[in-house]
């Protein structure tokens, strides 16, 4: 059996291809003992890329892994509990904090191990609260430390408990939320030092880690992590990817064919890779055809990948976005990334200069300021610096752009000029 298709969710196995050279130098860090944070733009496959790790890792014997996702965590307390019940696997952590459960509620000893993952959630939260969360947090910590083998702890999503501590529902950063965070970042930077030969963290997100720490002046606490950028695939990489799924699915995709799927998308970003194979091979299947041409590549391009459907991904994009800038920025966003789009892609630095003075002469002008906006757009993978300004860095991404908002700010007149 071959490479087989993805849905949108992180991929590993017989899904997962390519990224020899990243899972290398992952592995060579986690047998360093060193804390890693991984950064991507959107959709590059970062959780997937940690979950091979792991499964790989857990297939050698030497390490044993944990896996957090921290997507719905609003507090501190919700975190250490996500890290305690993913740390059940481990006799060490286990046989310590199944005591919090017992506790906290009438479940006896002996019938723990029948509780369901969930449950086991719920059990733990009602024995963590605002006032023990650090203590208990600890003893965690300490437990995988204790563990037989070295842990590998995954955080996948940090940065969006991060934004919410920071920022609460309605976007605003008061002192008590910018406390809170800190003492959220210290606490887990002093776990991270403290048991650094017995664990290793490897923290990823949707959304950058480090924009987010910036607007709240507490950059120093992504000090412990060694930054890993993840990359798009080449296009070599890509052409091969298309070339697997391809014969796994039965049909032909000359080279020329596949060669220009990835010219069109610019960046090979993994998930538009297969979405537009995906989208390809449907639209072979509803034409009873077994090859694709380059016409067909044209125009599932422009029918389906730019279509209502395909831009559904689009609106993941603009939520986190707007997780991450509050409305306020998130309109800022809209505006740059809409000039970009309707300027062949780019934003030169008059047009920012333009806008700005705009925004200033506004009676209720936004406090956002102008950099923070530009570099969670230039940190998430919407544009890159070019010469005179920014422009997108994915074809997709900003023919989507196009489509979905199509009129600049700059008078198309003076644009002219
Ligand atoms: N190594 C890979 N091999 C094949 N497909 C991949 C690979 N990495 C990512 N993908 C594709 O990208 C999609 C998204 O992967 P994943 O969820 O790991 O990305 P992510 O960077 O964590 O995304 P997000 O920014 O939304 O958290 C997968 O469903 C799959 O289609
Ligand atoms: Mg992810």
């Amino acid at each position: 059996m071959g490479l087989r298709k993805a849905g949108g969710n992180w991929v590993d196995g017989d899904s997962f291809f390519d990224r020899d050279a990243e899972i290398e130098a992952l592995l060579e860090r986690v047998e360093d003992g060193t804390h890693t944070l991984l950064t991507a733009q959107r959709r590059m496959g970062k959780t997937s890329l940690v979950r091979e790790l792991l499964r790989r890792l857990e297939g050698r014997g030497e390490f044993a892994s944990v896996f957090v996702d921290l997507e719905d965590a609003t507090t501190a307390a919700d975190a250490v509990v996500e890290i305690a019940a993913a740390s059940r696997r481990i006799r060490s952590a286990w046989s310590r904090t199944k005591h919090w459960i017992t506790q906290s509620s009438d479940v006896a000893m002996d019938r723990i191990q029948e509780l369901g993952v969930n449950e086991v959630r719920v059990k733990l939260r009602a024995g963590v609260d605002a006032g023990n969360w650090r203590a208990r947090g600890d003893a965690v910590f300490t437990s995988l430390a204790e563990s037989e083998k070295p842990v590998v702890l995954a955080i996948d999503e940090l940065p969006i408990l991060v934004n919410r501590l920071l920022k609460g529902h309605d976007y605003l950063m008061t002192p008590e939320r910018r406390r809170d965070a800190d003492l959220f970042l210290s606490w887990l930077r002093r776990n991270a030092q403290a048991h650094r030969g017995r664990i290793r963290m490897i923290v990823s997100g949707s959304v950058g880690l480090e924009p987010i720490l910036e607007q709240a002046e507490l950059s120093a606490h992504a000090n412990i992590f060694a930054p890993f950028d993840l990359m798009p695939w080449d296009e070599e990489i890509a052409i091969r990817c298309l070339g697997e799924l391809a014969d796994s699915y039965g049909i032909q995709l000359p080279e020329d064919v596949r060669r220009k799927m990835c010219r069109q998308l610019r960046c090979c970003v993994p998930h538009h890779v297969q979405q537009f194979f995906d989208k390809l091979h449907e639209h072979l299947r509803r034409a009873g055809r077994l090859s694709a041409s380059l016409d067909d590549v044209s125009r599932v391009y422009s029918e389906e990948m730019l279509g209502v459907r395909g831009q559904v991904y689009l609106e993941h994009y603009q939520r986190r976005l707007r997780l991450v800038l509050g409305d306020e920025g998130y309109g800022v966003a809209l505006d740059l990334l809409t000039e970009a789009a309707s300027s062949d892609g780019v934003l030169t630095n008059r047009s920012i200069l333009r806008y700005r003075d705009y925004v200033s002469s506004l009676p209720d002008r936004p406090i956002v300021l102008l950099r923070d906006v530009l570099h969670v757009l230039e940190h998430d993978g919407y544009l890159t610096r070019k010469d005179d300004g920014y422009r997108f860095v994915s074809g997709l991404v900003e023919d989507w752009w196009r489509a979905r908002h199509s009129h600049g700010f700059v008078p198309f007149d003076s644009r002219l000029q």
